[in-house]
């Protein structure tokens, strides 16, 4: 990766204050800083990438040009592979306007009992998330997590968000949204692909 100086700020691709502080968090023990897009007045791209990366990649590098500093940008979703990979890069959509993930969980198992897919085995499915780091000039770098597992129904607990009710990760005898937090976080898509992006990171600035 290429070195980014101590001290730099990255911008983070999100209007989001939750997302863009644990951010912030993470890269301050190395020496670097964040700043939301919002806090800058950043304009929100169309995302009509084809996958995670390339979504992750279009919010960097938009966010990258116009604030002329280097710029971080993830993408994530739930992957079913009985359904062909859906809702994957559409899962914040399945939601709808109003977010409701009890209406879009309840779409995701129709489509599986329609499929046939009762098992364990014909329900697997991953959470995956790409992390998308641009420079101004557009050169750019992205890291990919995933956790794999299978659907449960009914849904079961309360913490987490999102599809995390129905999600249970192999090894695991509960969903996401039964776990401990900080536990889903140690093991989640986002972790791994934040592992990989922070070792680059370490990597380029002992440099
Ligand atoms: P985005 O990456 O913010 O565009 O949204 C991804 C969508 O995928 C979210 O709205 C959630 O529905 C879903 N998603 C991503 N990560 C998770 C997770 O860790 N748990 C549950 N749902 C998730």
């Amino acid at each position: 990766m290429r070195p980014l100086e101590k001290g730099a700020r990255l911008v983070v691709a999100s209007h989001n204050p939750g997302k863009v502080r644990e951010i912030d968090d993470l890269l301050r023990p190395l020496g670097f800083a964040a700043v939301s897009a919002g806090e800058l007045g950043l304009p929100e791209p169309v995302e009509d990438g084809a996958t995670f990366a390339e979504n992750a990649l279009i919010k960097a590098r938009a966010a990258a040009s116009a604030s002329g500093l280097p710029a971080l940008a993830d993408d994530s979703g739930l992957c079913v592979d009985a359904l062909g990979g859906e809702p994957g890069i559409h899962s914040a959509r399945w939601g709808g306007p109003d977010k409701d993930f009890a209406m879009a969980m309840r779409k995701v198992e129709d489509r599986l009992q329609e499929a046939g897919a009762t098992t364990p085995e014909r329900r697997k499915a991953h959470f995956a998330c790409a992390l998308a780091l641009a420079w101004p000039d557009g050169e750019a770098e992205v890291f990919e997590g995933q956790v794999h597992g299978h659907l449960v129904w009914p849904p079961r607990g309360e913490k987490g968000f999102g599809y995390d009710p129905v999600f249970q990760p192999n090894g695991h005898d509960i969903t996401f949204a039964q776990m401990d937090p900080r536990k889903k976080h140690a093991m989640s898509h986002r972790a791994r692909a934040f592992e990989k992006f922070l070792a680059a990171l370490r990597a380029a600035s002992a440099r």
